[in-house]
């Protein structure tokens, strides 16, 4: 384990937290190659029902690039350290679980991106969102003029990113950014946990089908993703799960005995 990120199981769940508060949990170098090695190893083992991604403190979920790091880069060095969040991160998009962003505090610039790279996004009540690289001369460039777009439409996004406009929670709520917000004086990461709780108790084939197929609609054509809901769907249908489900509303739906 690095000092960097921390991961930490419980059951079907991992929580991985990058833990570098005194930096606002900013992605250095080796924090980005860490979050990789991490969810490499955690895509590889079968027992994950889901990966929740937090940060250290209260303050922020991740403020962004190290700023400090990044002072002293050359620019071939910034150009590799955007290709490596390309590669370190990969994984978030092709998980067989999804992953969860716990937003337990700011999340800025590249930290927002590394929200908007996970599959769903719970909120503590104190965090904000913004991607303030257009003000700092530069555009967010760890996936956030795509994924944002995405998620709320090309005009909202661009006012995000235009105006560098901060979210709180409850707006990031109200464009479709957060799916959840942890009520007030809760604990972010135990308030996902139990909201998850039909991800991490519920059937597992069905669970994983669904997520390819639905992460399947972001990347194909129509015609293309209904083949792979009905490739996903396949795996569903033979497993133990699904029979069991069926054997159960049967028993509930048998006429009572004359
Ligand atoms: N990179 C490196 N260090 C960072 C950092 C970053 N992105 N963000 C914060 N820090 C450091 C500060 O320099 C400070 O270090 P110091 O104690 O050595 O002076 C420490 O973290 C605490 O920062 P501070 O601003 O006092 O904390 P805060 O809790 O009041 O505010 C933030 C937290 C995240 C809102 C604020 O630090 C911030 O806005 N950071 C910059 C975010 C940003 O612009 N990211 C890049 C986008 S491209």
């Amino acid at each position: 384990m690095s000092d960097e990120v921390k991961l930490e199981r419980r059951g079907g769940a991992a929580i991985v937290q990058i833990d570098r508060p005194a930096r606002r949990n900013a992605l250095d170098r080796a924090t980005v190659n860490e979050l990789g090695r991490i969810g490499r190893a955690l895509a590889a083992d079968s027992s994950v029902r889901a990966a929740l991604l937090t940060g250290s403190g209260d303050k922020a979920f991740c403020a962004g690039a190290d700023l400090k790091e990044r002072a002293g880069m050359s620019e071939d060095e910034v150009r590799a350290m955007l290709r490596s969040y390309r590669s370190e991160l990969a994984w978030l998009d092709t998980s067989p679980f999804p992953v969860i962003a716990a937003v337990n505090g700011a999340a800025l610039g590249g930290g927002f991106e590394l929200a908007l790279a996970c599959d769903l996004r719970v909120a503590a009540e104190t965090a904000v969102f913004a991607l303030p690289e257009t003000s700092l001369g530069i555009i967010p460039a760890a996936g956030g003029t795509q994924r944002l777009p995405r998620l709320v439409g090309t005009s909202k996004a661009l006012e995000l990113i235009l105006l560098g406009t901060r979210l709180t929670a409850a707006e990031a709520l109200s464009l479709g950014v957060v799916n959840r917000v942890a009520p007030a004086n809760t604990d972010v990461v135990a308030d996902t946990l139990t909201w998850l709780e039909p991800v991490l108790s519920g059937p597992a084939t069905a669970m994983r089908a669904a997520l390819a197929a639905v992460r399947a609609a972001a990347t194909t054509p129509l015609a293309e993703g209904l083949e792979s809901e009905l490739a996903a769907y396949e795996v569903c249908l033979e497993s133990e799960d699904r029979k069991r489900a069926l054997a159960a509303f049967a028993a509930r739906k048998k006429p009572p005995a004359e």
